[in-house]
Order: C-alpha cells, then structure tokens, then sequence
C-alpha cells in the first residue's frame, strides 16, 4: 500500500531540443525505471503544452507510453497537471477568448485528458502551484484565475472527478513542506472546498529542497494537518540539490547530508497515516532538471549520471 515513485523523463524538455528522449532511448534507464519504482509521474508529457499542443489537436503519444509501461510493470500513475500557471501552449496564452470559451476550453481539456486514462491513474495533480509564496492566489501570472476567478479551482476538480470518480485529486505546490504562509493557504482553501463538497482528495508537497536552506524541519506535522482534514498526502518530486565543489563531485559529508534529507522526508511521511504515495523528481543526475535551473547547484537525485547508487539511495531503500 506504500507506493515509491519517480518522474519519467523526456517529452522535450529542459534537456536539449534533439537529445535522445531517455525513456524510449535509454536502455539502462528503463529498465531501473521498471524495477525499481511502483509509481511513475510523467515529468512534462502530460502538461499542456505536449498533450495539448495546438487547440484542436491531442499528442498523447508520449503519455500514453508511460501509461502502457506502467501496466506492464504493474506501476500505478500520477497524472501531472491540469492547472497550472507554466508549460501552457502559446495558443492558449496568447489566445484571444471569451471567458466562457476559456471555461470551455479548460472542462474540455480536463475531460478529454482525464478521461482518456480513467481508471488508469492513482493520483492527479489537479491543481498545481495555485499559491505564491506569501499565500496569495497567483492571480496574475495564473490564466485560469486571471480570467476565471477563483471559482475555477473547484470546477477543476468537479470536472476531473466527472471524468475519473477513481482518482484522487490532488492540490500540488513547491516551499509548503513546511507551517508557513504558503500551506497555510492551501489549508484554509482545502477546508473551505471539503465543506463545499468539492471533490479535493488530497495535499501533496514537491519537495524541491536545497542543501542551501534549512531541512523543514516541520515537515511531518505539517503533513498530519491535512491528515487531520482528512485528506490524503504525497511527496510528488523530491530532489535534494547542493552547491558543488569545482571538481564537480560532492564530497563525502554533503553526500551524507543528502542520504540523510532523503530519509528525513521519507520517514516523514511514513510516519503520516494517509501519506502512501512518495516520488523523486528523477532518479539519475543524468537527466535531473537541477543543474538546467538552479545556477551552480546539483547532484540532487539519488543515482550519479552513470546510475550509481549514492548513499541517498541505500538511505531510502534501509527505510523501506
Ligand atoms: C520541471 C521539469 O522537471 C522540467 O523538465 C521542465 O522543463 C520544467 O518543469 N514543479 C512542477 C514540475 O510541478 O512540473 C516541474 O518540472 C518542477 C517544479
């Protein structure tokens, strides 16, 4: 019942436009792919700007691979997102629409999307980064609550649930590991949606952490307070980065440093009764986003780029 997840990657994406997309490329990557994981979460192929690349027209060639994979491998999906501020199509952001073809758009896309892998995923972040970090709606940045008003956020939900009653939907953000400003927000909104009926299942944490910062350390009760409301918990895209030395190489205690965090986090939600799903955003630095992002800083996943296994990895698996 405790589902241990990685992102699947490719789908175009921070790696370079022609470089070979690791999952149907990589032989060594999908066979620790298939092994080593019960869950998969497509890292881009499921956004909108591959799934839904023009208005008219679907690719979901790349997702529906990672779905057939996953069945032969007896993996369960986290679908990955429908709601977001980033990766949408310049057709949609540049687009010139009413608010109900925006409301249309928005229901058809969820319906399509959702409904096309009914029954074939777990858990969808439903809404995605919704909140900046002083816990104030990303109404500016965000076309949905831009345009819509915040009501959209319920519909959302309602829609995904319509087409998928048997998944469980989740809120998704990044910097709410902790009691902070930021998941207070998405407490207050979860409280107010379950006392509206709406269909929100769950809260789920990214956990994009840098040994720059502080570990959070109040991280495990901060997830028991949305146990307490009754939803479900998930840590979706755990990496733990880290400045490294000119040689390229972290030495051995920031290695250290870094199996302990894993763990840390792992045991945190462990320890959370509704907290079943745990996935890392990639688990080789071969192909991790965090060098492409984060100037300076790496080595964030638990396998080097030739896929050996750093004590963050057998600090996970001893927890297991
Ligand atoms: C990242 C991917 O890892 C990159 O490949 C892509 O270029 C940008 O997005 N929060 C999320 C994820 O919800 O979708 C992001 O993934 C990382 C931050």
């Amino acid at each position: 019942g405790f589902y241990v997840g990685t992102a699947v990657a490719g789908g175009g994406h921070h790696l370079e436009q022609d470089y070979p997309d690791p999952f149907t490329h990589d032989r060594k990557y999908r066979k620790i792919l298939g092994q080593q994981f019960n869950s998969v979460s497509p890292e881009n192929q499921m956004k909108w700007e591959f799934i839904h690349p023009e208005r008219d027209t679907y690719d979901f060639g790349a997702a529906d691979a990672i779905v057939e994979f996953a069945e032969r491998h007896r993996q369960v999906v986290r679908g990955h997102t429908l709601l977001w501020h980033s990766q949408n199509p310049e057709w949609l952001e540049q687009g010139d629409f009413s608010k109900e073809e925006l409301r249309e758009i928005l229901r058809e896309h969820i319906t399509t999307v959702v409904g096309r892998y009914a029954g074939k995923i777990q858990q969808w972040d439903v809404a995605n980064e919704i909140f900046d970090d002083q816990g104030n709606l990303r109404t500016q940045d965000n076309i949905w609550i831009r345009e819509l008003g915040p009501e959209i956020i319920a519909d959302a939900f309602r829609w995904a649930h319509e087409a998928d009653p048997e998944a469980r939907l989740f809120f998704n953000d990044y910097n709410v590991e902790s009691d902070n400003a930021k998941s207070d927000a998405y407490y207050e909104l979860s409280q107010e949606l379950l006392a509206q009926g709406v269909p929100v299942h769950g809260f789920s944490v990214q956990a994009h952490l840098s040994m720059r910062y502080g570990f959070p350390g109040d991280l495990q009760q901060n997830l028991q307070r949305f146990d307490d409301l009754g939803l479900e918990t998930a840590v979706t895209e755990l990496d733990i980065r880290m400045d490294l030395p000119e040689s390229g190489v972290p030495t051995a205690e920031q290695q250290k440093q870094q199996a302990d965090w894993y763990q840390r986090v792992l045991e945190a939600c462990l320890a959370v009764e509704e907290c079943n799903s745990f996935t890392i955003w990639g688990f080789t630095d071969k192909y991790s986003w965090v060098p492409v992002f984060f100037q300076g800083e790496g080595s964030a996943t638990v396998m080097t780029e030739d896929f050996e296994r750093k004590p963050a990895f057998y600090a996970l698996r001893s927890s297991l």
